[in-house]
């Protein structure tokens, strides 16, 4: 096994401010970003505060910003620098700092309780639910999500304008109510809730100008703009502008 040391500047502080910090440390073969940080905590900084579970890529919570890009540092190898590079972890930049790395991703679960949840469809009960796979096949890609907020923490729309955070929902949740619209099953529409209508005029789906840049941070590799983003925003377009398609929901609407 080879170990080598290496160079890390770490972002500390908290609300009131503060910076980057200095660490020679410890790599060994085999080891990722958090396995270092959790080094420096264990041998330099004890109070270094680091929020993470799993250590397998798969409960979201140790985003940061590795040499300014937002990654999972549980599945970011070391072996993706070279050793004499310097690398420097700092916390979520959209999001509000608690203390060091942690940051305060309430934003994002205020965004989720804004997005209506499914709607069963009347007559059936729980255990009576029948769908064709290939029905569901498209949606089935954003319930891999992790909620790592990687995607919502570098949409621009929200990293430089904090005044948009009250109209825009980001690119995970505007992919919740594509998922939710695309559901075979989901019976909004029956209701009066015109998911593409909310995406458009509720959730902000307006203000994403397709950069994909959500979609490069996915660590679920989850083609948020193609498959979810810009789908939604044909169909929000065909409803609002193609006479067929509004006269049939005219049609349907006064049918039912
Ligand atoms: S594609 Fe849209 S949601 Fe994704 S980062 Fe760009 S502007 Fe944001
Ligand atoms: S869509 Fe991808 S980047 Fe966004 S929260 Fe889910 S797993 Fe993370
Ligand atoms: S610790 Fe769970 S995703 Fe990194």
């Amino acid at each position: 096994m080879s170990s080598y040391e290496a160079r890390f500047k770490v972002w500390r502080g908290d609300v009131e401010g503060g910076g980057l910090e200095d660490f020679g440390v410890e790599v060994n073969d085999g080891e990722v970003v958090l396995d270092i940080i959790h080094r420096i905590q264990a041998t330099q900084a004890p109070d270094l505060a680091v929020r993470w579970n799993c250590k397998a890529g798969k409960c979201g919570s140790c985003s940061a910003e590795i040499n300014g890009r937002p990654r999972l540092m549980c599945m970011t190898r070391m072996s993706v620098f070279t050793r004499e590079e310097t690398i420097t972890v700092t916390p979520l930049r959209t999001f509000p700092v608690i203390r060091d790395l942690v940051t305060d991703v309430g934003f994002n679960y205020q965004k989720a309780r804004e997005v209506p949840s499914f709607v069963p469809p009347p007559g059936l009960g729980p255990g009576e639910y029948r769908m064709f796979q290939e029905d569901v096949d498209r949606s089935q890609e954003f319930r891999k999500c992790i909620e790592c907020f990687l995607c919502q923490d570098t949409c621009h729309v929200v990293r430089d304008h904090e005044e948009n955070k009250t109209a825009f929902a980001g690119p995970r949740f505007l992919m919740r109510v594509a998922e939710l619209d695309m559901h075979p099953l989901d019976a909004a529409a029956e209701d009066g809730l015109d998911r593409k209508r909310t995406a458009q005029d509720e959730h902000g789906l307006g203000y994403c100008n397709i950069t994909k840049c959500c979609t490069e941070v996915c660590p679920e590799g989850i083609k948020i703009t193609d498959n979810a983003l810009i789908p939604m925003k044909e169909r929000a377009v065909d409803r609002k502008y193609d006479p067929l398609v509004w006269l049939g929901s005219k049609i349907r609407r006064r049918s039912s």
